[in-house]
């Protein structure tokens, strides 16, 4: 699992996360709610090691990860799928996939294992597989950021607004696979805007305001209270 206490961070002109408190249980989907710059980006590229905290610790497997450089942490088994993709578009799919298998594993076999598992979690990126990343949709080419991550053999998998910019039926898909994903004993840890959606597939959830958790408890209660509903399900 993985423990965030007094987290701070920023980018040199001030913190803009303040002593955050999460723990993501392992196994778990745990999903982080926030506005347009409430810092969900932050917390996410401060845990995966990108970014150095201010102050705070990061607990991962029962091992501190506080200022771990971001490969040691790729290595012990957590994977950050960031926001925007980040895909190598003139490559093809399969070598964007195989990226992910970079820092991790050497071992072929396993390789071979995960590539395997990624193409029966997403049919469609092995019909492909051959083809360019960027001449795929949009939704296509988040499930190639997604099998990427996966591609490390993580633990836990963060996901940063997976559903950004897809139409319905395909963040649907997307919804579905990352159900898929967390039923083989992976734990997830998402940010979304989406936030209706991402409570349904949720055990627990965080409300980030301001780079600050200013609620937090079961999915199922969150979609429920009034200042959730009101402030991020239309109701
Ligand atoms: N690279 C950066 N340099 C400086 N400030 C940044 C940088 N990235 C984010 N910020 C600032 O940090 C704050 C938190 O942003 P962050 O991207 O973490 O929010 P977010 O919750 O992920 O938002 P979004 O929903 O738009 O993705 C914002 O005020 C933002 O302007
Ligand atoms: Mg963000």
């Amino acid at each position: 699992m993985m423990r965030i206490s007094g987290l701070s961070a920023g980018y040199g002109a001030g913190d803009v996360l303040h002593s955050v408190d999460i723990t993501a249980p392992a196994g778990e989907l745990t999903v982080i709610l926030g506005a347009n710059g409430s810092g969900k980006s932050t917390l996410f590229r401060t845990v995966s090691g990108v970014l150095r905290p201010t102050a705070g610790r990061v607990e991962f497997e029962g091992e501190e990860t506080t200022r771990s450089r971001p490969a040691a942490i790729v290595r012990r088994g957590l994977a950050h799928c960031p926001e925007g993709r980040h895909l190598f578009p003139r490559m093809s799919v399969e070598k964007n996939l195989m990226l992910g298998a970079y820092v991790g594993r050497r071992d072929k076999r396993r390789v071979r294992e995960l590539l395997g598992r990624t193409y029966d979690l997403f049919p469609v990126l092995q019909d492909k597989s051959h083809q360019d990343a960027g001449s795929l949709s949009g939704g296509q080419q988040q499930m190639v950021a997604i099998g990427r991550a996966l591609m490390s053999d993580p633990k836990m998998l963060i996901l940063d607004e997976p559903s950004m910019g897809l139409a319905p039926l395909i963040t649907q898909q997307v919804f579905d696979a990352i159900v898929g994903i967390n039923q083989e004993g992976i734990g997830v840890l998402l940010a979304e805007q989406n936030a209706r959606s991402a409570l349904k597939i949720a055990s627990t959830g965080y409300v980030l305001a301001e780079g600050r958790v200013v609620l937090s408890g079961a999915a199922s209660d969150l979609a429920d209270d009034p200042a959730v509903q009101q402030a991020y399900l239309g109701v």
